[in-house]
């Protein structure tokens, strides 16, 4: 295949869009990251145009990107492209997704930001509907738009994230190294009956079954699929989640969440 895209999802935001960029592009293969991340042996890309897709979380890229950039050996004169997607800004994904690249000898052609409906159940629940359908419209043109701009390699600027937002670039990163500590905030009510949807989309593998009740490791990303995606709103996270509305992408079907293994 000429291209490649490389993308993480919780609640399929991520997925939709890379999904969108990946048919208008054609020629392209859709791989998802964390099965990927802990990979023993480098992973040469030869592709001529190469994206990541992913969520901004605490204003960052989620660790598991990094870790997955971390094992990529790139080649020359090749077209790197990031979307980013969020609920309010992009802040310093772009940057630290640019400085991962630097440290492997590649570096970000092109950065493309997009807003779509909030997933951070933890903090607040589903946007209105009306409100959703208003976000992916916006996001489906873009999408479409981000395409041609890759077809075309055209390059961009890459957003830095303000100065203010850098002052706390070391304590966001801190929370985000501290994901898989947060696990053992989630815990299954009696709504739960066993039937597993949490450990299967649970992209880190962190989930197991115990006597037909889900048990969390130490390995969290913290993208909230096992509640998002629980079909008897079963997952809670602390006391935080009980009462929200859950939220996924409409157009994302949950067997595509499922995480797939390398072969
Ligand atoms: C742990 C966590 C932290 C998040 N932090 C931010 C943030 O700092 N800024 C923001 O705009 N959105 C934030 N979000 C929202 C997601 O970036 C956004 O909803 C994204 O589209 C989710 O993509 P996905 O469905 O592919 O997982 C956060 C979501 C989660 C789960």
């Amino acid at each position: 295949m000429k291209n490649v895209i490389f993308y993480f999802s919780g609640t399929g935001n991520s997925l939709a869009l890379a999904k969108q960029i990946t048919q208008k592009l054609g020629d392209t293969e859709l791989i998802s990251v964390p099965a990927y991340s802990d990979a023993a042996e480098p992973i040469k890309i030869t592709a001529e145009r190469i994206g990541f897709v992913f969520p901004v979380y605490f204003g960052c890229l989620p660790p598991v990107m990094k870790r997955f950039i971390s094992n990529l050996e790139f080649g020359r004169e090749q077209y790197i492209f990031g979307v980013a997607n969020f609920g309010g800004g992009s802040w310093l994904a772009f940057g630290q997704l640019d400085s991962a690249l630097a440290e492997r000898g590649a570096a970000l052609s092109a950065a493309f930001p997009v807003k779509m409906p909030g997933n951070y159940i933890v903090k607040y629940g589903a946007l209105p509907q009306s409100l959703q359908n208003k976000i992916l419209e916006r996001a489906k043109s873009k999408a479409d738009g981000i395409a041609e701009a890759v077809k075309g390699k055209i390059p961009s600027a890459i957003p830095r994230g303000a100065p203010p937002l850098k002052i706390f670039e070391k304590r966001l990163l801190k929370i985000t190294e501290g994901f898989g500590k947060m696990a053992e905030n989630f815990h299954a009510g009696e709504n739960c009956n066993g039937c597993g949807v949490c450990a299967k989309v649970c992209p880190a593998g962190n989930i197991s079954l115990k006597d037909s009740a889900p048990v969390w490791g130490g390995s969290c990303e913290q993208c909230m699929a096992c509640i998002q995606w629980c079909p008897r709103e079963a997952v809670n996270y602390a006391d935080k989640t009980a009462k929200r509305k859950r939220y996924h992408h409409p157009e994302i079907k949950l067997s595509e969440m499922f995480r797939t293994k390398p072969d």
